[in-house]
C-alpha cells in the first residue's frame, strides 16, 4: 500500500488531507507523515489527522524513508525547493498548481523527476470535473470541427486575496491563483499549447487596501493550432455575490460551439439574509456516510487528488510512467506549459505588448 506525506496543510492541504485520510481508510494508502513551518497549524492537522508531524520538510524526507508519494501544497512561489528535494530522494509527486512561478523553475522541477524517474503531477482539477470530462470527449471525437476562438472566466470573491492568505496574495495574482486552471483545461480541451499573448490589468481596489497585486488580468491567447481564447481572471467580486467563484467557458468551432457554466449547476437558493446563492456541488461535497458514521468527501476537487493515489497504485504494479501521457493527470510537462503562459500573460502586463509563450 504507497505510504504519503504532505508538505503545507494550510488550507487547500486540508482538501488532501481528507482525501488521502478517506483513502487511507478504504485500504488504498496510508498518510505517514505531514510537514508545515507554522507549527499551530501542524500541531491542529497531526492531531486532527492523527499523523507524525514535522516543521522540516527536508527532515520528513529524510526521516521517513518509506514514503512513496509526496503532495506539495505551500504557497505559489515556494513549490520548487520541496518538489526538488522530494524528486531526488526519489519520491514521486504531486504539486499544487501552479507549478512554479518561473519557467527555470518548473524547468528544473522537470529535470529532477525525469532525472529520478519520479511521477511529477499537478493537481489541474477542472480535469476531472464532470462536465468538462463530457465536453472534452465531444471534442475528440471531433464533433465541434476545428476550434476558432472561445472566452473563459474565471473571478474569485475579495475575501479570497483579502483574508484567505492576506500573506502571500501579494506575491501572487488572479493569473497565478485562477488563470492557470483555465490555461491547463483550454490546452487539454483543445490539445494545443499556447503561442502568444496579450493581456491588460489593472492594480487598484485591493493595493487601496493594502494588498499589492492585479485586480484583474484580461488575456487573449493564440494557440499553436491557430485557436484564440480570451481569458478574465479576477478576484475582485463582492462579497455578496451568489458564491466564491463564478466561472465558465465557451469554445467555438468551424462546425459547432460547446459552452459551459461552471459555477452554476443549476442549483439556486434563498436564506434569510443571504440573498441568492448558487453552488457549484460537484467541486467538493462532504456528506455522513451512515455506513461508517464518517464524513464522505466526493467531486473533482478530491478526484484529481485520488488520482494520484491511483497513479502510484498502478505504478507500484508495474505501470510506466509514460502510460499517463495523454490522459486526465495534470503532468509536470502540463505545468510547465501552463507557467509558460501565465509568464508571458506577466511580461505582457508589463511591456503592453504581444508577448510570444
Ligand atoms: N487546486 C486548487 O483548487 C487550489 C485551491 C486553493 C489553493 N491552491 C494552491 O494550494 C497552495 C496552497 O494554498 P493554500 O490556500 O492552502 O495556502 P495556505 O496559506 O492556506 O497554506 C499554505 C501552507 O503552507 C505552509 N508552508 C509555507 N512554506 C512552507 C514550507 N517551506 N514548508 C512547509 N510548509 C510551508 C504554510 O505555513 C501554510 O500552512 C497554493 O499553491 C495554491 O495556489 C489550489
Amino acid at each position: 500500500m504507497v505510504k504519503l506525506g504532505v508538505i503545507g496543510v494550510g488550507r487547500f492541504g486540508t482538501n488532501i488531507l481528507n482525501t488521502f485520510k478517506q483513502m487511507e481508510e478504504e485500504g488504498r494508502c496510508k498518510l505517514a507523515a505531514i510537514c508545515d513551518i507554522n507549527k499551530e497549524t501542524l500541531k491542529n492537522q497531526s492531531e486532527k489527522y492523527n499523523v507524525k508531524g514535522y516543521t522540516d520538510y527536508k527532515e520528513m524526507i529524510d526521516t521517513e524513508k518509506n514514503l512513496d508519494g509526496i503532495a506539495v501544497a505551500t504557497p505559489d512561489p515556494f513549490h520548487r525547493e520541496p518538489v526538488i528535494y522530494a524528486a531526488n530522494a526519489g519520491k514521486h509527486i504531486l504539486c499544487e498548481k501552479p507549478l512554479d512561478v518561473t519557467v527555470e523553475g518548473c524547468q528544473e522541477m522537470l529535470k529532477a523527476a525525469r532525472k529520478n524517474n519520479i511521477l511529477l503531477q499537478v493537481d489541474f482539477h477542472k480535469r476531472f470535473d464532470p462536465f468538462h470530462i463530457k465536453l472534452k470527449a465531444d471534442l475528440q471525437e471531433g464533433k465541434t470541427g476545428r476550434i476558432e476562438y472561445g472566452y473563459a472566466h474565471m473571478e474569485d470573491k475579495i475575501v479570497v486575496p483579502r483574508d484567505w492568505f492576506p500573506g502571500w496574495a501579494s506575491k501572487s495574482s488572479p493569473v497565478w491563483f485562477l488563470g492557470v486552471h483555465l490555461y491547463d483545461l483550454v490546452r487539454w480541451l483543445i490539445g494545443s499549447n499556447g503561442k502568444q499573448v496579450y493581456a491588460r490589468g489593472r492594480k487598484m481596489k485591493l493595493k487601496e487596501i493594502g494588498v499589492d497585486t492585479y485586480d484583474f488580468v484580461s488575456a487573449m491567447v493564440e494557440f499553436e493550432n491557430g485557436a484564440v481564447v480570451t481569458f478574465d481572471t479576477s478576484w475582485i467580486l463582492p462579497e455578496d455575490f451568489e458564491a466564491v467563484v463564478n466561472q465558465g467557458f465557451r469554445l467555438v468551432g468551424d462546425r459547432g460551439i460547446i459552452e459551459c457554466d461552471s459555477q452554476d449547476r443549476g442549483t439556486r437558493v434563498s436564506y434569510e439574509k443571504a440573498g441568492v446563492l448558487t453552488y457549484n456541488p460537484v467541486f467538493i461535497n462532504e456528506n455522513r456516510d451512515a455506513r461508517t458514521g464518517k464524513t464522505r468527501f466526493s467531486g473533482y476537487g478530491i478526484e484529481s487528488i485520488a488520482d494520484f493515489v491511483y497513479n502510484l497504485d498502478y505504478l507500484s504494479k508495474g505501470g510506466r510512467l509514460q502510460d499517463l501521457e495523454g490522459g486526465i493527470t495534470g503532468l509536470g510537462e502540463d505545468g510547465l506549459e501552463v507557467t509558460k503562459i501565465a509568464v508571458a500573460v506577466h511580461r505582457s502586463l508589463e511591456t503592453g505588448k504581444v508577448e510570444l509563450v
